[in-house]
């Protein structure tokens, strides 16, 4: 065997080239998920982690050059709790990437805090538009959308389809609003009128009153958000109060997305519009089923897709500073420069940090979201108020 001799100035040299590495490299990414793993969205923060962990276990459980380390907290999509979970993240466990939340109210709390202490932070679902708006930071990245875009891409399909008088129905929060805003901005840039808004509290899914209400005003649709456990219960008590063939209901994809077995037949006829599909068809989106399915005996939806591109992001960014996820400039610029191929179909990320994408309006078939028609052809927030530094 070949013996490598080891002068004293070879030495004195591999170690001053160890001491000008980053003293991180060696150590794993602490990725700190801020999800519902409890609640009406529990399933929407389920299929997150699911997304995030399967691109991470396709590159071998690195990105950058450095191994995945996860620590999850329960969000419960409890705004109030938000700022203590999220102080948790940073100060307790020291992570080095803030990953959440699903909800729009846990995000603005995360997105303060990732901009007080300068946390990369990755929002894989919820659509504040704030945060990549007026709280916008070189730091903070989302790979889903802003509720402004679903909601306005909803309203262009729903007057294209003929539809003068519409009625809103959401929960009385940040996401309901912001959605119906972007709604109502291009349904009546249209030609067409809002007749009225209505709110549930959220959690709440007590719709009765309310189903009552729309059957008495007679419009010619109704655009509704709800997600999660409130959307299988509120599409189906739309159908048995008897209003699916009088009023069509239209929605954000949300209503429709992970949610069709729990729905069955009463979801039949929906249409929605949304970032992503059931049966896109391409090979891309084929290939993530595929896995998805062989990783965990279950199909795929739109949270796992946003979460599964939120890694990819990740990954790109990591690339380009070596591992560190401080050099939020080169990060950014790299992710800015990227085209981020998703099952979703390829798409970029704005000035804002907020993806560049396609809508595509779908109609429930046989248990399936399909696509209709790309109801907005890249799409990209208006990041109203975004002063990045
Ligand atoms: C949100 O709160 O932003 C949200 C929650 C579920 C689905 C979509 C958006």
């Amino acid at each position: 065997m070949k013996r490598l001799m080891t002068s004293p100035c070879a030495v004195i040299a591999a170690a001053l080239t160890m001491a000008a590495a980053p003293a991180q490299s060696a150590d794993p990414i602490k990725v700190g998920m801020m999800l519902p793993s409890t609640g009406t969205y529990a399933r929407l923060g389920n299929n997150i982690k699911n997304g995030f962990k399967l691109y991470v276990q396709e590159q071998g459980g690195k990105l950058g050059g450095r191994e995945i380390e996860y620590v999850e907290v329960d969000s419960e999509a409890n705004p109030a709790k938000a700022i203590d979970n999220v102080n948790k993240l940073i100060k307790q466990h020291e992570v080095d990437v803030l990953l959440g939340s699903v909800h729009s109210g846990v995000a603005l709390a995360m997105a303060k805090r990732a901009k007080e202490s300068g946390t990369l932070m990755i929002v894989p679902n919820a659509g504040a538009d704030k945060v990549t708006g007026p709280m916008c930071a070189p730091n903070i990245f989302r790979t889903s959308f802003s509720n402004w875009q679903p909601g306005y891409a909803t309203g262009q399909a729903m007057a294209e389809d003929g539809h003068k008088r519409a009625i809103t129905i959401t929960w009385k929060y940040g996401a309901g609003e912001e959605m119906v805003k972007g709604f109502k901005a291009s349904f009546e840039k249209a030609g067409g009128k809002v007749i009225d808004q209505l709110y549930v509290p959220f959690p709440n899914v007590e719709f009765q009153a309310l189903l009552t209400q729309i059957a008495a005003a007679k419009p010619d649709a109704v655009f509704a958000f709800f997600a999660g456990g409130g959307a299988v219960k509120f599409v189906k008590d739309y159908a048995a109060a008897g209003l699916k063939d009088a009023f069509p209901l239209y929605g954000t994809g949300f209503l429709t997305d992970g949610t069709l077995e729990a729905q069955g037949a009463d979801a039949e006829g929906v249409k929605t519009a949304l970032h992503y599909a059931d049966a896109l068809g391409t090979p891309r989106d084929n290939a993530f089923r595929e896995a998805y399915a062989k990783a965990y005996g279950d199909q795929p939806d739109v949270y796992a897709v946003q979460a599964y591109d939120a890694a990819q992001l990740l990954g790109i960014g990591l690339a380009a500073t070596g591992g560190d996820v401080h050099k939020s400039a080169e990060f950014s610029a790299a992710v800015r420069a990227a085209t981020i191929d998703s099952p979703r179909g390829q798409f970029t990320i704005s000035k804002s940090h907020n993806p560049i994408q396609n809508f595509y309006l779908r109609e429930v078939k046989g248990g399936v979201n399909q696509v209709v028609r790309i109801a907005s052809e890249a799409l990209e927030d208006p990041g109203r108020g975004c002063r990045m530094k």
